[in-house]
């Protein structure tokens, strides 16, 4: 595997080398790409992601990515937003289910689902007029970029309950009846077992009962809005991973930011960048590997071995190394 690793900014210092870590803790046959992307580079260079590093991230398998700074500059390119779009990811993916340890504050744990979210089209289409005294966004949803996310929604049902939620308004935006029907469409072809639920009450079901949902299909901002809100559920920022699947490229990241309140201390939750690395290693097929970086991350749970956002006294290495003890053991 050709891995290109992007750190970027703040805590994506720390979080990304104890990840690393534990990738080479499994032996693996990877060839690792370093790439600097970021406010950093901007800050030296004045670009925080150039052409050529477009090209490198290109000629590799997938990307582990930390966390990047976003200045409130309007000179300024978004790199996550460049990278989907150069690569494609039209996926987002996360998964969220809890996690054993013992101060993370969540009551319920048997909850276990995957938000799908398509990432190129909806409301961030970035087709815009701005005025003085009005203001357009528009939302675009096509038949191509509908079937694709429920086609990835499906498959990845297949492997799991068999059972899809689809989520949307097209009560009141008629221009997600196109995106329901197709969703409903691709789930009969794939005799995948769904229902539908408007986002609204589904933000409501999603806190009150998420135990009742397996895979969830919505479109980029309800998506969005949906994960985020999601997150509470599991006990924080530290533990959500995230995908990026695009038709060649995947990009593999943790949910939260570069965090430039604890930067530096030595104190990030490493465990959202390790779990997308399981989540990376799931993508390239694998499986065992993944398996043992789970279980080796549940096991220093379960001893207590966590970060100050749990509740612990640890730094990120010596998480990191609790983690890396386990699998060496295995
Ligand atoms: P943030 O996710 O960086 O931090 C929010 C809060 O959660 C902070 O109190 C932070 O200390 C805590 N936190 C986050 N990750 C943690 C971890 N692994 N361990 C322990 N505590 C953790 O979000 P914020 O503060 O809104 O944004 C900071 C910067 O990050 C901004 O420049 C923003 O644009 C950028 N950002 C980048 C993202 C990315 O690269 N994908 C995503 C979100 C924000
Ligand atoms: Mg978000």
């Amino acid at each position: 595997m050709k891995l290109a690793i992007v750190e970027g900014d703040g805590i994506g210092k720390e979080v990304i080398p104890a990840a690393v870590r534990v990738l080479d803790a499994l032996e693996m046959d990877v060839e690792k790409v370093y790439l600097e992307l970021g406010y950093g580079k901007w800050e030296k260079t004045g670009s925080a992601i150039t052409d050529q590093d477009i090209e490198i991230l290109k000629s590799c398998d997938c990307i582990l990515f930390g966390a990047v700074t976003t200045p409130p500059d309007p000179n300024y390119k978004s790199v996550l937003l460049t990278i989907r779009k150069e690569l494609d990811m039209y996926a987002n993916i996360r998964p969220i289910k809890p996690l054993p340890c013992v101060d993370c504050n969540f009551e319920r744990e048997d909850f276990n689902f995957v938000i799908v979210r398509e990432n190129t089209e909806g409301l961030y289409s970035a087709i815009e007029e701005i005025g003085e005294d009005a203001s357009y966004t528009k939302r675009i949803v096509t038949r191509k970029g509908s079937k694709r996310i429920a086609e990835y929604a499906c498959k990845l049902a297949k492997s799991r309950k068999n059972e899809l939620t689809i989520v949307h308004k097209s009560n009141v935006m008629k221009s997600d009846k196109l995106f329901l029907d197709v969703c409903r469409e691709t789930a009969s072809e794939h005799e995948v077992e769904y229902s539908d639920e408007l986002v609204d009450s589904m933000a409501y079901k999603l806190m009150v009962s998420p135990e009742k949902f397996d895979v969830i299909v919505t479109t980029n901002l309800f998506g969005d809005i949906l994960s985020d809100m999601s997150g509470a559920l599991v006990g924080g920022l530290g533990l959500l991973p995230s995908a990026n699947i695009g038709t060649e490229h995947a990009f593999f990241e943790p949910v939260h930011g570069s965090a430039p309140d604890i930067a530096g201390e030595g104190i990030a939750n490493p465990i959202a960048a390790i779990l997308s690395l399981k989540m990376l290693l799931e993508w390239h097929g694998d499986i065992m590997q993944a398996g043992l970086v789970e279980e080796a991350l549940e096991s220093s749970l379960n001893m207590g071995v966590t970060t100050p956002d749990l509740g612990g006294s640890f730094t990120t290495e010596e998480v990191t190394e609790a983690i890396v003890e386990h699998i060496e053991i295995k």
